[in-house]
């Protein structure tokens, strides 16, 4: 039997709007740049990939990717800042996807004890959610996201052309977390719901990405509703952490969804996985997946073991007992076969 610890609120609903913690634009990065940056010197950093396909210049580079998120990149990039003669005065710009928006907002919360800084995300992940809300962080080899800060952007600049380098799976992964974003708020969800393809799926992710600012924007900390966006995320770091590189963050977060919807849902799940069917990533788990390890990186999780679970009306729970949330994953929707869309 599983156990409740605590109802948050229902984060679609009633809530007094707030002030964005920063701007979130859409537009040509260039032209957008110059109105946040007010006339400070701007240091430009950005991933190897991201560079090449766009012929940008910067003035750091960064291999990119979640192996880069480590603290011995942290300190090599702290480093690097440092010798290229970076102050408070500057605003520091970071080009790539979340891992390196992750990294690069950490090393700015952390030099000269806080440098202001800017993501232009380039992965539709990034765009509608990493780049959103100044959780930085990087990874421990005991898990994810374990040594980070709250460091909010000056801004988070959109800028779609950058996404026509990305690889095809790659652009799935941010419907991923649109899907997720959906669940907490009833005008997203509908339109998500009513989305019959990737492409009109794609045309709500700035859409997500304003939730997502606003779930923030009342909540900067995590204390309260934001922790909504952590749905799947039990689960999907736990895997993520065991199987990377193989699985990616968005890959691994679709399948931790799988649980909670069948937990938190039941038979209203049904339409949500069609949902996340739609994008076409797939909702298992390697097969040689190993019960304690994942439940050992689940509980080390920042949650202490706790799942976010989606409720019906827009609303979520935490609940908690990982080993019994184990057995039913196990039990119930791991083993199960997905959905097939009608
Ligand atoms: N801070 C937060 O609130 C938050 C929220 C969600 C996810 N995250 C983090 O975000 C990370 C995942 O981000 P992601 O999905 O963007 O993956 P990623 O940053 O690892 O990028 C995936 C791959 O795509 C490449 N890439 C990036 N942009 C590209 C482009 N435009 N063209 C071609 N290749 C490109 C990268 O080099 C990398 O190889 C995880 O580390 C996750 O923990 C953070």
């Amino acid at each position: 039997m599983l156990e409740r610890t605590e109802i948050l609120i229902p984060v679609g609903g009633f809530l007094t709007p707030t002030e964005p913690v920063h701007p979130l634009v859409e537009g040509p990065w260039q032209d957008c740049l110059g109105d946040l940056a007010q006339g400070r010197r701007v240091l430009l950093v950005g991933e190897r990939r991201v560079v090449d396909a766009h012929d940008l210049e910067v003035d750091i580079i960064l291999a990119g990717g979640e192996r880069q998120k480590s603290l011995e990149a942290a300190t090599q990039l702290a480093r690097d800042l440092v010798v290229s003669g970076i102050d408070r005065n500057h605003l520091l710009v970071a080009i790539g996807g979340g891992a390196t928006t992750d990294l690069v907002g950490f090393v700015a919360s952390v030099t000269l004890r806080g440098i202001p800084w800017l993501p232009i995300p380039t992965t539709t992940l990034a765009m509608v959610d990493a780049s959103i809300g100044g959780k930085t962080a990087v990874n421990l080899p005991e898990g994810k996201n374990l040594v980070g800060s709250f460091h909010q952007p000056e801004g988070v600049i959109v800028d779609r052309r950058l996404l026509t380098s990305l690889p095809h799976a790659r652009r799935m992964e941010g419907l991923i977390e649109l899907v997720k974003t959906a669940l907490c708020h009833g005008a997203l969800g509908e339109k998500v719901l009513a989305a019959g393809s990737v492409e009109e799926l794609e045309a709500l992710l700035f859409h997500g990405a304003q939730v997502k600012l606003d779930l923030v924007s009342r909540d900067p900390l995590d204390k309260g509703p934001r922790q909504a966006l952590n749905l799947g995320h039990t689960v999907g770091h736990a895997l993520e952490a065991l199987f990377m590189p193989r699985l990616s963050h968005g890959e691994a977060v679709a399948i931790g969804l799988v649980p909670v919807l069948r937990m938190g849902l039941g038979d209203g799940a049904q339409p949500w996985l069609e949902a996340l069917q739609r994008v076409g990533l797939p909702l298992k788990p390697p097969n040689e997946v190993d019960r304690d390890q994942l439940l050992a990186f689940m509980q080390r999780d920042k949650k202490g073991g706790k799942m976010v679970v989606p409720r019906p009306g827009y609303s979520v729970e935490l609940w908690s007992d990982a080993e019994a949330i184990l057995e039913y994953i196990e039990s119930e929707a791991f083993v199960d076969t997905p959905p097939t869309i009608a």
